[in-house]
């Protein structure tokens, strides 16, 4: 069976200001009336293909973790505490240590690497896929989803492969490339985008880890071993995880490896990183807005609008994105969705 490894460390900052520092975006319901983790969770709970998942998050979501689990009737396996975020390399070399440990020394383990905020439209085909990677996960590969892009969008990797079906060579993996490489990778027709979910052995992953970046093996074993065990809660080391170098396993290992296939997928898979993906996935009115609670419209086209508390009216607009919590308004253009982060970022400065 495979161990789901559900990476739920982000802050999701684009999706301020309903997703905080405090309660990131993968704690929220934002498609349905299910967090996104626990929509993850569901994803992943058919127990004669998987075993209990183990979650990675930051130590200040622990209870957010175990309730919604919790409430999703989910048994983890484990949950991972990381005291400090360093992306995702290490929050998946923690968890391969994990499952390595878990297993005993003479067994290998196969993990499923999934984000805590993807949308995923259809099970089957995503189940499909994994069980087609699964065959090249235990001949030591490190297999990626492979998804068809549809626009030269620069917050993703890009699959070059070698082969146009079923299991193929990874010729070149990039990631988030500038808009004008992302535009020619997208015309060319020759790319897949990488859906920032892997299959692999625990240990092909450590050695792979551990021959492309050793600081960042040595720290993540360091902090896994002196990690302290408190129910089902596993505290990396403080002072060794600090160490650990900060980068993501694409940087970090899938750019540089020489192992990695790709597995196309198409399964109405999506990001939920921004408010316009929110936009996107939403239901439309006739003008091709998307609107949430309590919002009056006149002459508005192709709006996300969002109220939370207050009656919101928005007259002779195009192409905005309107957003309300509790403390704060959000109104930004559809096209500059991304830089909602920066805003993020300078309120972080002031504070
Ligand atoms: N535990 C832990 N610790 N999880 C983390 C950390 C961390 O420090 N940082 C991020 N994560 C989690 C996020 O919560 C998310 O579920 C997942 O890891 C991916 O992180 P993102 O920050 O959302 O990555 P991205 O979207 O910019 O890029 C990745 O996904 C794209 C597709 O969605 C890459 O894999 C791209 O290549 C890919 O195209
Ligand atoms: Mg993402």
């Amino acid at each position: 069976r495979i161990t789901p490894i559900i990476l739920s460390g982000g802050n999701g900052s684009r999706l301020w200001p309903q997703s905080r520092a405090l309660y990131p975006k993968q704690f929220l319901a934002l498609v349905n009336e299910k967090t996104m983790l626990q929509n993850t969770l569901e994803r992943v709970s058919d127990s004669s293909l998987y075993s209990a998942p183990v979650v990675v998050a930051n130590e200040e979501h622990r209870f957010i973790v175990a309730e919604q689990s919790r409430d999703a009737g989910v048994e983890l396996n484990n949950i991972i505490l990381e005291p400090v975020a360093r992306n995702t390399a290490p929050a998946v070399a923690v968890a391969a240590l994990d499952a390595l440990e878990t297993m005993g020394a003479e067994e290998d383990a196969l993990l499923l690497v999934l984000a805590a905020d993807h949308v995923i439209e259809n099970l089957r085909a995503f189940e499909n896929a994994v069980l087609l990677a699964k065959q090249s996960a235990l001949e030591s590969k490190l297999v990626t989803f492979g998804i068809i892009p549809d626009q030269p969008e620069t917050g993703y990797g890009y699959i070059k492969a070698k082969g146009k079906s079923g299991v193929q060579l990874v010729e070149k993996f990039v990631e988030k490339p500038d808009k004008i490489t992302a535009e020619g990778y997208v015309a060319s027709g020759d790319y897949y985008w990488n859906s920032g979910m892997f299959l692999f052995s625990a240990r092909q992953y450590l050695n792979e880890l551990q021959a492309l970046q050793p600081v960042m093996h040595k720290s993540c074993v360091n902090a896994y071993q002196s990690a302290v065990k408190d129910r089902d809660f596993i505290r990396l080391d403080k002072g060794s995880f600090d160490e650990c170098p900060d980068n993501s396993i694409d940087y970090a290992v899938m750019e540089k490896t020489s192992s990695a296939v790709v597995v196309p997928m198409d399964a109405g898979w999506c990001d939920v990183g921004s408010w316009s993906a929110l936009w996107m996935l939403g239901k439309k009115d006739e003008n091709n807005n998307t609107i949430q609670g309590d919002v009056i419209l006149n002459d508005v086209k192709n709006c996300y609008i969002h109220s939370e508390k207050s009656l919101i009216a928005v007259v002779g607009v195009q192409d905005l994105v309107i957003t309300e919590s509790d403390d704060a308004l959000l109104i930004a253009h559809k096209d500059c969705v991304q830089d909602v982060k920066k805003v993020v970022e300078r309120l972080k400065e002031s504070n």
